[in-house]
């Protein structure tokens, strides 16, 4: 940790000279974050959801776009694909007939009321047939009050402009905006679908990497592109390499195949030496969060774990999910649950003596 301290007099100088070398290297080595680079730009390139994405390149081509609400998960490609949208309906006009507003801006009641309105009733040229766009992203944000405001204003408007809005969750739009409109719903990425476009960026920025680096990455993002492809430009700025072990000392995430072997032990009734495993994991620093998380994970995938067994695993690991959501994150609390998975593992004939 010790930084070394430049004898007086010399200080500055060397300061200085470190400043002026370190903004060249930086400007030479500036680079966009991969998201921002491999952000789809035509609805062609969004991955997975082919159907709902379907039913938005029909929409891009009719021209009449009804108001649309897209939920989903964070990092699945809703924001991405309805500015693909806007830009399919406007071309050249999107800069004139889109307005953007996100959980960034100020987006109270009075915001509806003026900056809404007024883009509402201004007159640009667009392309014929086409309506002005204004996209509320994460507008599962916006308080009731402003969603309220919206309603009318959807109405008087909606023959020059289309509301298209993204949240999160679909409950936090209230009944009124989502009667509205159409609802799109956009399911997490198949590790298929994620696979695919890795390997576009491996291959578009040249990465070494090995079949299991990749999987690694797939298995930490769990359907989140963002993340995948964030994960990905970290573990190659970091190691140059994506291998799993590089991928999950950037994502410090409890390494599956130790929650894997530990599993193995349970089912074996080993209990010593999976509470050795959790303690281990414990001493790393991991949260219980943490590790009853990859443990599901883990146990969800274990092709190992017959199918009964699997199914009493994971009420178990969900309960104490549940006591540690509600705060009795301790080890005590998940060693009871080795414990409780190694009870589940003897036959129970054996126990019925
Ligand atoms: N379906 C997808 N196809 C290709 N790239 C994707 C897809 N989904 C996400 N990405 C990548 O992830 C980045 C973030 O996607 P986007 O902003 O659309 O997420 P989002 O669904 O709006 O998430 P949030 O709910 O957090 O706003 C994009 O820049 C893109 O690089
Ligand atoms: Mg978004």
């Amino acid at each position: 940790m010790g930084t070394e301290v430049a004898p007086p007099g010399r200080s500055i100088e060397v300061a200085l000279e470190n400043t002026t070398t370190s903004v060249n290297k930086d400007a030479e080595s500036y680079e966009m974050p991969w998201v921002e680079k491999y952000r789809p730009m035509v609805l062609d390139d969004v991955v997975g959801n082919a159907e709902t994405v379907e039913r938005l390149k029909v929409i891009a081509e009719d021209g009449n776009m009804p108001h649309i609400i897209i939920s989903g998960m964070p990092g699945i490609g809703k924001t991405t694909s309805i500015h693909c949208l806007a830009h399919a309906l406007l071309g050249d006009a999107y800069k004139e007939g889109v307005l953007e507003l996100n959980a960034s801006d100020e987006r109270g009641i009075d915001v509806v009321r003026n900056k809404i309105k007024s883009f509402a009733q201004r007159k640009v040229t667009l392309p014929a047939g086409r309506h002005k766009i204004i996209i509320l992203d994460e507008a599962d944000s916006m308080t009731t009050g402003a969603q309220q405001a919206l309603r009318r204003t959807m109405e008087i408007y909606s023959n020059t402009t289309r509301f298209a809005l993204a949240c999160n969750m679909s409950n936090k739009i209230i009944e009124p905006i989502q009667s509205r409109c159409a609802l799109l719903r956009y399911a997490k990425l198949r590790d298929t679908e994620v696979l695919k476009r890795l390997l576009e960026v491996c291959k578009a920025e040249d990465v070494p990497y090995s079949d299991e680096g990749i999987s690694a990455l797939i298995f930490t993002s769990e359907g989140d592109m963002r993340q995948a492809i964030n994960n990905l430009q970290s573990t190659y700025s970091g190691f140059n390499f994506i291998s799993p072990d590089n991928v999950f000392k950037v994502c410090d995430q409890p390494h599956p195949v130790v929650v894997q072997k530990m599993m193995k032990e349970c089912q074996a009734q080993k209990v010593d030496d999976a509470l050795d495993g959790l303690r281990d994991l414990w001493d790393q620093g991991y949260s219980a969060v943490d590790i009853v998380v990859t443990i599901f994970r883990v146990v969800k995938t274990m092709d190992a774990l017959p199918e009964y067994l699997k199914l009493e695993f994971i009420r178990e690991i969900g309960w104490t999910h549940m006591r540690i959501l509600e705060g009795v994150g301790t080890l005590v609390q998940l060693g009871g649950l080795i414990a409780r998975l190694c009870r589940i593992s003897i036959d129970p004939k054996l126990l019925a003596l």
